[in-house]
C-alpha cells in the first residue's frame, strides 16, 4: 500500500469538490475541513451537496427522475428528503420512521415507495394516511394487512429471483434463502400476484427485485432479469398480468479504497435496459418501465468523516494505534462487514506518509477499529484531524450510541457555505428516555446539570 497523502491519489474516493488549500488543508464544497472541525466539533460528517446531486443526475441521465427512488436507508434526514425532492427523484422508505421523516420534510407522497419485510398495521395505516404512491408487498400476511389498512395505492410484489450477488452475505438479498419477498421456485410468488390483484382499491402495477448491495459485478442483474421475464410469462398465462413497472432495487457498489472502481450508474442502467429488451423480447413480452432504488451509489461518495486524534499508542515492533474521537458508534461497517476504508490527515495533506498504523475508535472494545492498515504521517499526534472518505452510505444511518457516545453532527457544504443538517447529539439527548426506578424523571432540578434542555414537565410518561 502506498501513500495516500496526495489529493490526486484519493480523488476517486473523495467528493467531487475536494481540493487542498495552500496550507495543506482539505477543502470540501469550498469549505476548509480544519475550520469546519473547529467550528462544529468532531467527529463531523461533511456532506458535499454537489456530489450527491451529480450522482443522482448520473441516474436521471438514463431514466426519468421519478423512476429513480433514492433509498433512504443509506442516509435519511429532512434536508436529504428536501434535496431528493428538488431533484425530482422518488424516495424509498422502509419503516414508519423513515416515512415520518419524509412526511416531516413535506416530500410528495405520490413519489414515496414503501418497503419492508414486516410492515406493521400501524405503519400501513400511516402509509394510507400520508398517501404513499407505491407499497411493495413482501409477504402474504402483508397482503391481508394492506387490504385491512384501507390503502388506495399502487402495488408491487417483491420477488427473490434466486440470484446470489457477489457481495457480503449480510447484504445479499436475491437468493432463495432470504427473509425478503416471495421466492420464484415454489409457486408462492404466483400466489402473491394472484392475491395482490384482488386487493380492493389498489392496483398491482409491477414487480420488484433487489438482489443485494455493494455490487461491483453486474452479471447478477442479467440472470435476475432472465428469471423475472420467465416468471412474467407465467403471470401473463395464468392471470393475464404483465407488469407495467419493474423495479430492480439498488445495489450498485461504491469504492471506499483506491483499489476499487465505482461502476458508472448510467452505463449500468444502459446494460440493464439492454438485458430487459433481450430477455423480454425473446419471450415476446412488452418491456416494462424500469425503476431503480439506488442508495449507496448516490450518497456514498458525498460524505467524508473528520475525526480528531486523541491518543497515539506506539507498541514497538507490533503496531501503532491512532485513536480518534468516534469509531464503531458512527461507523459500524468495518466491525460488522469487515468494510475497508482509507484515511489521511485533513490538516496536513502534504505531510509525507509514514508506516502503517491502525486507526481505532474510543469505544471499550478491541474490535472498535476503523481501519486496520493505513499509512499516516510518522509524526501523527493528538490534535491531528483524520479524514475518512466515502462515509455517506450506511454510516450515519447505522450510527448508534454504544458506550453512550453521542452521534456526530452532519454539515452540508456547498460553494463555501456550511449548513448544519443534523445537529450533534448531546448527553442530554442520551438521557432523555431514562427514568428512575420509580418511573420518575431523573435528576433533581436543584442539583442536576444533566437536565439542561430536558422537558421535565411530564413526569408521568
Ligand atoms: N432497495 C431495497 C429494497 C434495499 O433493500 C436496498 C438496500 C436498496 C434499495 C438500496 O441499496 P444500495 O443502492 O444502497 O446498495 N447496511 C449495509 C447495506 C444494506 C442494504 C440494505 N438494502 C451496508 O452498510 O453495506
Amino acid at each position: 500500500m502506498s501513500s495516500i497523502s496526495s489529493l490526486d491519489e484519493m480523488r476517486s474516493i473523495l467528493p467531487d469538490s475536494a481540493d487542498t488549500s495552500s496550507g495543506g488543508h482539505l477543502i470540501v464544497g469550498g469549505c476548509d475541513a480544519v475550520e469546519l472541525a473547529s467550528e462544529y466539533g468532531t467527529p463531523l460528517v461533511v456532506f458535499d451537496r454537489a456530489t450527491f446531486e451529480a450522482r443522482a443526475r448520473s441516474y436521471t441521465a438514463a431514466l426519468e427522475p421519478a423512476s429513480v427512488a433514492y433509498a433512504g436507508k443509506a442516509f435519511l434526514c429532512i434536508a436529504i428528503c428536501q434535496l431528493v425532492d428538488e431533484l425530482g427523484l422518488s424516495l424509498d422508505v422502509c419503516t414508519g420512521g423513515e416515512l415520518a421523516t419524509a412526511v416531516a420534510a413535506g416530500f410528495p407522497p405520490e413519489r414515496i415507495v414503501f418497503h419492508g419485510n414486516n410492515k406493521s398495521l400501524d405503519e400501513l395505516h400511516a402509509a394510507a394516511e400520508s398517501g404513499v404512491g407505491r407499497v411493495v408487498l413482501d409477504s402474504l400476511e402483508e397482503i391481508e394487512r394492506v387490504a385491512a389498512a384501507g390503502l388506495r395505492t399502487k402495488l408491487l410484489v417483491r420477488v427473490t429471483p434466486g440470484v446470489e450477488a457477489h457481495t457480503h452475505e449480510f447484504v445479499q438479498t436475491g437468493q432463495e434463502d432470504s427473509k425478503f419477498g416471495f421466492g420464484l421456485g415454489d409457486g408462492i410468488a404466483l400466489e402473491a400476484v394472484k392475491r395482490a390483484l384482488e386487493i380492493p382499491g389498489c392496483e398491482l402495477v409491477g414487480l420488484h427485485a433487489h438482489i443485494g448491495s455493494q455490487i461491483f459485478e453486474l452479471a447478477a442483474f442479467d440472470l435476475a432479469i432472465q428469471r423475472l421475464a420467465v416468471f412474467i410469462a407465467e403471470t401473463q398465462d395464468r392471470f393475464g398480468f404483465v407488469p407495467s413497472e419493474l423495479n430492480l432495487g439498488g445495489g450498485l457498489g461504491v469504492a471506499h479504497t483506491r483499489d476499487e472502481i465505482t461502476p458508472d450508474p448510467a452505463a449500468s442502467v444502459a446494460r440493464i435496459h439492454h438485458a430487459l429488451r433481450r430477455e423480454f423480447g425473446s419471450l415476446s413480452l412488452p418491456v416494462p418501465r424500469l425503476a431503480v432504488e439506488p442508495g449507496r451509489s448516490i450518497v456514498g461518495a458525498s460524505c467524508v468523516t473528520v475525526y480528531r486524534v486523541g491518543t497515539v499508542k506506539r507498541i514497538p515492533g507490533v503496531r501503532t494505534y491512532v485513536a480518534v474521537d468516534g469509531g464503531m458508534s458512527d461507523n459500524i461497517r468495518p466491525a460488522l462487514y469487515g468494510a475497508r476504508y482509507e484515511a489521511f490527515l485533513a490538516n496536513r495533506m502534504d505531510a509525507p506518509p509514514g508506516p502503517r498504523v491502525t486507526v481505532c475508535g474510543k469505544h471499550c472494545e478491541s474490535g472498535d477499529v476503523l481501519i486496520k492498515d493505513v499509512h499516516l504521517p510518522d509524526d501523527v499526534a493528538a490534535g491531528d484531524l483524520v479524514c475518512v472518505p466515502a462515509t455517506g452510505a450506511y454510516t450515519y444511518s447505522m450510527a448508534n450510541n454504544y458506550n453512550h457516545v453521542p452521534r456526530p453532527a452532519v454539515v452540508m457544504v456547498t460553494d463555501g457555505t456550511a449548513t448544519t443538517i443534523v445537529v450533534r447529539e448531546t448527553n442530554e439527548d442520551l438521557l432523555r428516555h431514562d427514568r428512575r426506578l420509580d418511573g420518575s424523571m431523573p435528576g433533581n432540578p436543584s442539583n442536576s446539570q444533566a437536565l439542561d434542555g430536558l422537558d421535565i414537565s411530564d413526569s408521568s410518561s
